[in-house]
Order: structure tokens, then sequence, then C-alpha cells
């Protein structure tokens, strides 16, 4: 089997290619530098040349604020992307697996999401990641969608960055607890991806590390793994103020994952310890 995995210079594509070469998977990864998703032409070309069995497709815009300004560049990488992918895929007859977010979901009350409950997307990354999905349903049959969240991955940054970062420099940060959701590890994520690309279960699944918390807990957590005294102020998203609107309740039922016999993600508090564990052998 030959897996092309796009987005390698990423927090996700990054580790996907790690798990694929620690399986002995025959794989190749490719950033904007080997071709530029947004351009049929040179993704056409590229993909048919390696001829893949599976292309996982990593790459996206994710920078949600901006996105809000930046609505064309966001649309032409999240929606032309996995559409020009996809269209190579029906070609080449391959299967494509399309990483999409808890941000197709509007965020409201406070029940698990199902895999199939109505999206609606409060944002323009959001919206864009959703098209991104009809755009892989609309052409292909074989294709795989696992929806994460709160990613955080060693090559690339994240909020677990961010946050102790700040926490050096100052005695209290400001989280937002409102927003509730399920940090993910990209080592945990790709294993999964690579446990779902072998099979033909095709469909729509959400993939996070196991267990909730807002975002203010999150931080919390990790000060305390990481040793640091640093305090949290809990404040709500509309003290935060971002740009961009983000769900309060991003919590992702995993039920499809156990129809399928996949295994569940890790609890993200022993993600947690890993990805601190694996940032300190990095330096
Ligand atoms: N990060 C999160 O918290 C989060 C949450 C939910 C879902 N997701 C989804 O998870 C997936 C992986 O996210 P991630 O955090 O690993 O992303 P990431 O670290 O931002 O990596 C994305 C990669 O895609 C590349 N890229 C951007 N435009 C491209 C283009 N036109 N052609 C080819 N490559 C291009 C980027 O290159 P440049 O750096 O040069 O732009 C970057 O290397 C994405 O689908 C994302 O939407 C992420």
């Amino acid at each position: 089997m030959k897996v092309l995995v796009t987005g390698v210079k990423g927090q996700l594509g990054y580790d996907v290619v790690k798990e694929l070469n620690r399986r002995g998977i025959d794989n190749t990864g490719a950033d904007i530098e080997e071709f530029d998703i947004t351009n049929y032409n040179m993704t056409h070309d590229y993909i048919a040349g390696y001829d893949p069995d599976v292309v996982v497709h990593c790459s996206a815009y994710t920078a949600v604020d901006k996105a809000e300004d930046n609505i064309d560049i966001c649309n032409a990488v999240n929606v032309d992307g996995p559409s020009n992918i996809a269209k190579v895929c029906k070609e080449l007859d391959c299967k494509m697996l399309y990483i999409s977010t808890d941000y197709v979901f509007p965020g409201t009350g406070d029940r698990f999401y199902e895999t199939d409950d109505e999206t609606g997307p409060l944002g323009q990354y959001g919206r864009s990641k959703l098209n991104g999905e009809k755009a892989v349903t609309s052409v292909l049959d074989k294709y795989f969608i696992i929806r994460t969240s709160w990613v955080f991955g060693i090559n690339g940054n994240n909020f677990i960055k961010t946050m102790l970062r700040v926490g050096k420099e100052r005695d209290e940060v400001s989280v937002v607890c409102d927003q509730i959701g399920s940090p993910t590890y990209t080592v945990d994520l790709a294993r999964l991806i690579c446990d779902m690309i072998v099979t033909d279960k095709y469909g729509i699944y959400h993939g996070t590390n196991e267990d909730i918390c807002s975002w203010a807990e999150f931080t919390e957590e990790i000060y305390r793994q990481a040793g640091y005294d640093t305090k949290v102020k809990h404040v709500t998203t509309e003290e935060y103020g971002a740009k961009a609107p983000r769900p309060a309740n991003s919590r992702l039922s995993k039920k499809k994952l156990d129809e399928n016999g996949f295994a569940r993600l890790p609890g993200w508090k022993d993600a947690l310890t890993r990805y601190l564990k694996e940032l300190e052998e990095n330096g």
C-alpha cells in the first residue's frame, strides 16, 4: 500500500508520516513546496505521478481568526484544495481521508454531537471546512472524514506551546472557560488514521482524545503538569473577545468509532503528559 500525506510540514501530517513509517507502510509526505493544492494541474500531476492507494489530506488554512478577513485564500485552500484532491482520487480510484473539525457545528446545548447531526458553522473557517467535506463527499464514495478538535503536535505552533511561553512571562493568564471540548494529540490521531485507511469502513467519524474540559481547565492542567505556579483567570468568550466566533459546545460523540471497531484515543490528560515529555526530549 502507498500513502500520500499532505501537510507534512504541519502538526498532524508530520505525525501521520512518522506513524506510517513506524508501521512500515510505503508513503510520501508533501506540502506546498511539492504542490499547491489550490492548483488543480499541480495537484493532479503530483498525485498521479506518485499513484497512491490512499491520500491522507492534512494540509489546510488553519488560522481561525485571520480567516474572517482572508475569505478567498481560506476557501481556496479549504474548499478548492480538497475538491482538487478528491477529483484526482476519483480518477485514480484511490481512497481519501479528509481531516475536518468540530467547528462545522454551531456548538449550542451541551450534548455530544453525533456524526450525522445537523451542521451549522459559526465562522469562516468552519464554513470552509464544511464545504471541504461536501466537496469530498460529492465526488467520492471511498472517503473517510475525521472531525477532530483542539489539535497539538510537536511540529508547529499550538495552544500548549503558547500557554507554556506566556506562563513563563506572567503570574496570571486569562483563558476562556465557556468553550468545552477535547484536546487532541497528533500522535494519537495519527494512529487512528493509520488504523482506518487500511479498511473500507468509509464515512464520517469523530476523532479526538477522550474526556472534555474548557480551555481554562486545559491550561490549569498544562501548568500543573509542567510545574508552573501561573494562575489561570477564567474569562468568558465575550470577555476574551476573539475575532472569529467559536462553538461553546465541541463535545464530539465517538459512537461511530465504537460501531466500526476502531479504538478510541486515550484521555487528553494522558496525552498531555506524553506530549510534554516529547517537548522536553526535543528541547
Ligand atoms: N489545529 C487545530 O486545532 C485543528 C482543529 C480541528 C481540526 N484541524 C484540522 O486538522 C488538520 C491538520 O491541522 P494542523 O494543525 O496539522 O495544520 P497546520 O499545522 O496548520 O498545517 C497545515 C499545513 O498545510 C499547509 N498548506 C497551507 N496551504 C497549503 C496549500 N495551498 N497547498 C499545500 N499545503 C498547504 C501549511 O503550510 P504553511 O504553513 O506554509 O501555510 C501547513 O504546513 C487540518 O485539516 C485542520 O483543519 C485542526
